[in-house]
Order: C-alpha cells, then sequence, then structure tokens
C-alpha cells in the first residue's frame, strides 16, 4: 500500500485563490490516491510505465495518430505523472514556489506539470531527438546526453527511454543522461518518477543547479533543451543554450537544431479570434487562409542555433544589464491600417532533421501579441515600455538575457 499526498494548507490561506485552487487539487489527489490505493506500488508502475510507452508508440509511429488518439494518450500519461509526484510528497512551499532568477523565471512544479501533455510540443521534440539517437549510435558506441531545465517529468526524454526500454531498441550502456534542474521541487518529483519508471540505469546524474553556471565534467553528444515561452520571452533559454553549447563535442548536436523568431503585424481580432472560430484545436494544420493573408510579415527577429550561439556576443549595460543584438528589420510601407495592428511575435522550431514544430502547434510556439510595440499610431500615454515608430523606419531587435528575457525594439 502506498503512501498518500498529505499537504499542510493553513487555514488562514484558504482566502487565496492560488492555494485554494491548489487545494482543490490536493483533495482531488488525496480522492484519487485512495481510489488507487488499492493498486499495489507495482501495478502503479506498471500502469505509469505502459502509458509513457503507450504515448511515444503513438508519436514515433509510422501511422498517423488522430489528435483524438493522442489526447486520450497524453492524458493518461500526465495522470500516471500526477500521481507519482503525489507519491513525492512535496511540501506546499516546494510544490508551488515560484520566482525570478538573475535569467528568467523559474516556474514551479505545479505548474510545470502540465507541459508533459503538450502533446506536439513532445512529438515534435520526442521524434527529433529520437531520430538524433539513431543517427549517432549508427556510429558510436554510447552517447551522453545533457537535460537542463527538464522539470519534475523531463518529458522530452522519459517518455523516450520508457519506450526504448520496453521495446528492447537502446539500453543504459548506450544511453546516458545528464538531468540538470535548479528548483528542489522538480529535482524531488523526478527522481520520484524516474525511481517509478525504473530508469534509473539510464542516469548518469541528477543535477539540482543553475543550468546557466552548471559545468558538466564530461563532454556532451546531445544537448536538449526546451526552456521556453511564447513569443521567446520570459524563461532562460538563451542564456542556457549560450552556456551550456560550449560543452558539446564538436560533432554534437544541440536539440533543437535551431529556433526562428519571427514577427508580424496582424489584427488581433482576425488572428487570436476569428481565425480558430470553427476549429477544434490551435495547430498550423488548422491556419485559416485569409488569416494569413491579412498578416504583414515582418521576418526573421532572431534565429538561435549552434553556430550562432558559440559566436554570439554579450553587451553588458548598467545594473548588470546583457543583453545580444538580434535582427533589423525595416518597417513595411503603404498599410494604411497600419495604426490598427499590433505586433505578434512567433517561434517555429526545428528540432532535428524534418521534425519540430510550427506557430500555434503548442504554447510556446504560439505568437504573442506585444502591446507595448506601436507603428504609426501614438499611445494614449507615453510610457518607457512603449516603443513607437513608422512605417519605413528601421529597427534593431536587442534580447535582453538578463532578468525578464526578451525582445528590446530600438529604433535606427
Ligand atoms: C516549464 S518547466 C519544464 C520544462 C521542460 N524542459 C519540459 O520540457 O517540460 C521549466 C523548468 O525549468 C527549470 N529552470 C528554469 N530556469 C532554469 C535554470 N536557469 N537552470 C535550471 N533549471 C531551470 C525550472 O526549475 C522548471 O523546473
Amino acid at each position: 500500500m502506498e503512501k498518500h499526498q498529505t499537504h499542510n494548507v493553513l487555514k488562514a490561506d484558504y482566502a487565496d485563490p492560488k492555494v485554494d485552487q491548489l487545494l482543490k487539487h490536493t483533495v482531488r489527489n488525496q480522492l484519487e490516491s485512495l481510489l488507487k490505493a488499492k493498486l499495489t506500488t507495482a501495478q502503479r508502475q506498471q500502469a505509469l510505465t505502459q502509458s509513457f510507452v503507450n504515448a511515444m508508440a503513438l508519436t514515433l509511429g509510422t501511422t498517423v495518430a488522430t489528435h483524438a488518439q493522442l489526447t486520450a494518450a497524453f492524458e493518461a500519461m500526465y495522470d500516471q505523472a500526477v500521481q507519482s509526484m503525489s507519491m513525492a510528497e512535496l511540501s506546499e512551499e516546494l510544490l508551488t514556489r515560484q520566482y525570478i532568477s538573475p535569467t528568467g523565471l523559474v516556474m514551479s512544479p505545479y505548474n510545470c506539470r502540465h507541459t508533459i501533455k503538450d502533446i506536439y510540443r513532445i512529438q515534435g521534440y520526442a521524434r527529433g531527438i529520437d531520430k538524433a539517437i539513431r543517427g549517432m549510435l549508427s556510429h558510436k558506441d554510447s552517447i551522453t546526453i545533457l537535460y537542463p531545465a527538464c522539470g519534475p517529468f523531463a518529458p522530452l526524454l522519459l517518455p523516450l527511454l520508457s519506450y526504448y526500454k520496453d521495446q528492447n531498441e537502446f539500453n543504459h550502456e548506450q544511453i546516458k543522461v545528464l538531468f540538470v534542474d535548479t528548483h528542489p521541487g522538480a529535482i524531488v518529483t523526478l527522481r520520484q518518477l524516474i525511481n517509478d519508471l525504473q530508469l534509473g540505469e539510464f542516469v548518469a546524474d541528477i543535477i539540482e543547479e543553475d543550468a546557466t553556471v552548471y559545468e558538466p565534467q564530461e563532454s556532451i553528444d546531445l544537448l536538449v533543451l526546451e526552456a521556453m515561452q511564447h513569443g521567446f520571452t520570459r524563461e532562460g533559454q538563451l542564456a542556457i543554450a549560450k552556456h551550456l553549447v560550449k560543452f558539446l563535442t564538436l560533432d554534437g548536436w544541440m536539440i533543437p537544431r535551431s529556433v526562428s523568431i519571427k514577427g508580424m503585424m496582424v489584427h488581433g481580432e482576425t488572428e487570436f479570434n476569428q481565425q480558430w472560430k470553427d476549429t477544434q484545436y490551435c495547430h498550423s494544420d488548422n491556419l485559416n487562409n485569409s488569416a494569413l493573408q491579412e498578416r504583414i510579415e515582418l521576418g526573421e527577429l532572431m534565429r538561435i542555433d549552434k553556430s550562432v550561439l558559440l559566436k554570439m556576443e554579450e553587451i553588458e549595460l548598467e545594473d548588470d544589464i546583457r543583453v545580444v543584438a538580434a535582427n533589423r528589420v525595416t518597417l513595411p510601407t503603404g498599410f494604411e491600417d497600419m495604426p490598427a495592428r499590433i505586433l505578434a511575435v512567433y517561434a517555429q522550431i526545428n528540432t532535428f532533421d524534418d521534425e519540430g514544430l510550427d506557430q500555434y502547434d503548442s504554447g510556446i510556439t504560439h505568437p504573442r501579441p506585444d502591446m507595448n510595440f506601436y507603428v504609426d499610431a501614438q499611445p494614449k500615454e507615453l510610457e518607457h515600455t512603449h516603443f513607437v515608430a513608422n512605417s519605413g523606419d528601421t529597427v534593431q531587435f536587442y534580447y535582453q538575457l538578463s532578468g525578464m528575457p526578451g525582445f528590446v525594439p530600438v529604433k535606427v
């Protein structure tokens, strides 16, 4: 019989909506635990492993799975992972602590737990990582993978490793993984999950450290990284990638191979509302043609890949603010409706080979409206965060690495 998760929520905290929500979650968790308590540990671990294997079988399979099949498989994987998380018995503090580090937002394990059901993000990464691993192991006996900011569930690798083990594809003599996360709650949860999945043999180490300062002792063949939010803001993807790319072997690969961040001027109502009215879910396959034609694409604001990262130079400003130069864009002329448009920034990610994620496939590639960017229009009140330009102006974009990461446009 397994222990149930019991969180100590102070009575005085009940009025706080965040804690209230958490409480509902923990009550449900406890009830679910009671139901599942009928299962032995071995049965629960078996169900967990099976859900991970099933999700990967659909993800990697040669026949295309439907959205409904994928949703069911990923929900099952999520439910099982949350069940394992509840067995880790994190304190309220460890479960919910969220803060800004010197290089971006560090999300709480509680908020991170959803990333394991972000279907097309995991699909784009898992298919790419699978091809990269197969490619490397075709000419090497063994590889070391580094997975920084892996979060409590390390969802870009643990399902894949479960699948390899189940299918007797690759073993621990061929693949070793270094997991890094700065949040102690993520580390405790991850240890529980790896133990429950019986994947310990693949672990080279689990390290609780900030990935922007961590220095691996061994050389790295594959660097797997996803610490992004939409519009390429808030989380420390660039700072982490820039620091860790140095530890890749000469022929080592970073996954994603490239991230292209693009800007466009859109009518918010068409882009974010009308376009999706009759679709079942947001995905690049469901983009609407007339909405696409209404956009004014500005082009690439920044591209990130191994060679760009190795050459990238930081500029240091006052108060330890660090930025890197991104691209220059000339704002197009001749659009009368420009004042009514807003800037939206989106990512296209190539994980490996022809695998990846396009705009709208995941929260991380979803276009992000930037309400501070005005073209041919004046904000009612000018604040220091507002950027005002005219059609025909050339804009130099910088990317701020420290504090809250994000783009800073400057008129040339
Ligand atoms: C959204 S979660 C998990 C993301 C995970 N890569 C995935 O694919 O689902 C983000 C995690 O990144 C971790 N993190 C953020 N910044 C970090 C940093 N500088 N060093 C190490 N971990 C970091 C947080 O602690 C959190 O557990």
